[in-house]
């Protein structure tokens, strides 16, 4: 008997490690991964490129009007095996990890109008379930009825650690207190923000991997994703 594919709903802070372990459990399952929070930074390089942001203070209105005019979708790279994000034609995977993106990405998503549109977005790619999506409000919003939701968390500092690595990596000279602050000052917008905040469903699963290695954390949720499983396939 064919197994019935399922929505894995991944929320949680900023840099605790939900792409790593989304992508992972998706090429394991072999369902598509989606990035939500690639599509909010794809919105802020537009808004950056066009003058819709200043001071990190976005111009609503003008982005509400121009929303028809942002394309994002998601194409898979056979030679680095990864999906990778194109906004209206042009592939800015790289461009839009950067620290310009980063420090106004926060402000961009408390907007009502784009979320409207990015969830609709969300919503159409998943209709065929078989989809693993890392988020802030997948659980909770996109998807409420998706059969397993984690909700993954780590302190401040090990994720900060783990992004200043990440970029010092890539070769991208920076400062971990820089980083310390952009994270909290995320989190508070994420959390606080009037739509969507940041918060855990009731009944997603906690994942703190503050002390978790990689191969723990991904047994982890293999382990929940295989009772999930189990689940649908005796309904
Ligand atoms: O996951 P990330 O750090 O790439 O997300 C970038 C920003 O996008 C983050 O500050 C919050 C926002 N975001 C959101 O509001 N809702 C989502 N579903 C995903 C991300």
């Amino acid at each position: 008997m064919q197994s019935k594919q399922i929505i894995i709903a991944i929320d949680g802070f900023s840099s605790c490690g939900k792409s790593t372990v989304a992508k992972q459990v998706a090429r394991i399952l072999g369902y598509n991964y989606i990035d939500t929070g690639a599509m909010y930074r794809a919105i802020t390089l537009f808004c950056l490129r066009n003058e819709l942001i200043e001071n990190q203070k976005v111009r609503e209105d003008e982005l509400i009007n121009r929303l028809d005019d942002i394309h994002i979708e998601f194409r898979f790279n056979a030679e680095l095996q990864r999906s990778e994000t194109i906004l209206n034609g042009e592939n800015v995977e790289e461009e839009i990890r950067q620290l310009p993106v980063s420090e106004n990405v926060s402000q961009v998503s408390t907007i009502g109008e784009v979320r409207k549109k990015m969830v609709r977005l969300q919503q159409e790619m998943g209709s065929k379930k078989g989809i693993v999506m890392d988020g802030r409000d997948i659980g909770t919003v996109v998807f409420p009825n998706a059969e397993l939701k984690i909700f993954m968390t780590a302190s401040p500092r090990v994720r900060a650690q783990r992004r200043y690595d990440e970029l010092m990596g890539k070769g991208q000279e920076v400062s971990l207190d820089e980083i310390i602050s952009n994270i909290e000052m995320r989190d508070h917008i994420d959390q606080t923000r009037e739509e969507s905040p940041l918060r855990r469903a009731d009944d997603a699963l906690i994942l703190d991997n503050s002390h978790l290695t990689h191969e723990e954390q991904l047994q982890w949720v293999i382990d929940r994703v295989n009772k999930a499983l189990e689940n649908e396939n005796c309904h």
